[in-house]
């Protein structure tokens, strides 16, 4: 008999990835240059020519039988120890190759770090707006996810509703920083808040609560800013990370579990993750990927047209009369929506081949969100169509 859960999710396909079909159908149609497809986080910049020389170089030199074999459940040892002394070196950490976990992606990261400190039935709690596939990725653990709704005002925590929202089915508290979508990056006194919540909490309810820390678009940060390594706030952390973004690998299925050697049975997790990836199926990522990845450790893809983007948008979304929060970095931006319903908001943006997502599945009515890992050139061209959209469908 087919699964009837699964089938019953059918009806409720990623909506992202519904306008991201839509909008290559309709640039059959008119041409793909003619669409403004904000809908999609992919990279829209290369990888560094130096991932690309190494894996051309592996691939003609490197032993065929290695680079293609199986790599060792926890890892590649001297890929996991590359990753822990480039993280020790940009972040003051300790962490040793047996922290690190590598992994099919940021959402392989997630699936192994979940099931580490949860079982089935205990609650996960993260905040609003959040990446939609949360959801699916908490379900398939069988624990419960807890959305506190957002800090509209600057999209930080919102502290008042995390508090009276904490209880001792807690088991993991899951952040994304930089956000998606709304771009924000939390600050030290966001991180700073939230470790001391969680320490306070550790206490009163007698177990371990793990911060879950999703961290693909640490890199891309805006205004010469970075991004505050969580770890260091919290000693219970797991540092989720993928190369998708700031390597432009999305592809690949490339990243890593950091376990915070200051956290609780630190010295168990990962070999519990090898366990894990027995039953997930997300075992192994790729030798020649991992080998590859490792060489270029503290580079990134030329990240600059994400903000160049940023600030166009910024400026023209302001200007038109939108109320919306400066994104701190990511290559999203997450305004309010001209109209309380961001479904209908968004359906008629089409009209004019905007292609916008709205914030209804990010656990946020009113909002949507712009993806501007686009062409600078494509997001100039598309504010006039902007600008006429707030005009003809909302006199602004
Ligand atoms: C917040 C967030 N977490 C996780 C992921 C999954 O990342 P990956 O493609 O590396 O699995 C994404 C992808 O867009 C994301 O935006």
């Amino acid at each position: 008999m087919i699964n009837e859960e699964y089938k019953a999710m059918l009806g409720g396909k990623s909506v992202i990835r519904e306008l991201s079909e839509y909008a290559t159908a309709r640039g059959k149609e008119i041409g793909y240059e003619n669409v403004f497809d904000y809908s999609l986080g992919n990279p829209s910049v290369p990888a560094p020519a130096d991932f690309t020389r190494t894996m051309v170089d592996l691939y003609e030199h490197g032993d065929p039988v290695a680079i293609h074999g199986y790599s060792p459940s926890l890892g590649i040892p001297s890929v996991k120890e590359a990753i822990a002394d480039s993280l020790n070196r940009r972040f003051g950490t300790s962490y040793t190759g047996n922290h690190i976990f590598p992994t099919t992606g940021a959402a392989g990261a997630l699936a192994h770090a979940m099931r580490a400190v949860t079982k089935p039935g205990d609650e996960i709690i993260t905040f609003a707006p959040y990446f939609p596939e949360y959801q699916p990725y908490v379900n398939g653990t069988g624990a419960h996810l807890t959305a506190i709704p957002a800090d509209t005002a600057s999209f930080q925590i919102n502290f008042e509703a995390f508090e009276e929202a904490l209880n001792p089915n807690v088991q993991a508290v899951l952040i994304n920083t930089p956000n998606n979508p709304s771009g924000a990056v939390y600050s030290e006194a966001t991180l700073t808040r939230l470790a001391s919540i969680l320490t306070a909490k550790q206490q009163e309810y007698g177990h371990d609560i793990f911060l879950i820390s999703d961290e693909p678009y640490r890199e891309i940060v805006f205004d010469g800013n970075a991004q505050p390594y969580s770890a260091n706030f919290y000693a219970n952390t797991l540092t989720c990370y993928s190369w998708s973004k700031s390597l432009s690998l999305p592809g690949e299925r490339i990243g890593y579990v950091a376990v915070n050697p200051a956290a609780t049975d630190a010295d168990l997790l990962v070999p519990m993750m090898g366990q894990i990836s027995r039953g997930t199926g997300h075992n192994c990522p790729p030798s020649s990927i991992q080998l590859g990845v490792a060489k270029v450790l503290d580079e990134t893809s030329d990240l600059s047209v994400y903000e160049t983007n940023m600030n166009l948008l910024y400026d023209a979304l302001t200007s038109i009369g939108f109320d919306v929060v400066r994104p701190g970095g990511t290559f999203y931006i997450f305004p309010k929506a001209l109209e309380e319903n961001a479904t209908a908001f968004c359906l008629k943006a089409k009209e004019y081949d905007l292609i916008l997502v709205p914030s209804e599945s990010f656990g946020v009515p009113g909002y949507f969100r712009m993806a501007y890992c686009i062409d600078t050139e494509k997001v100039k061209r598309s504010i006039p169509a902007l600008e006429r959209f707030a005009r003809e469908q909302y006199g602004l």
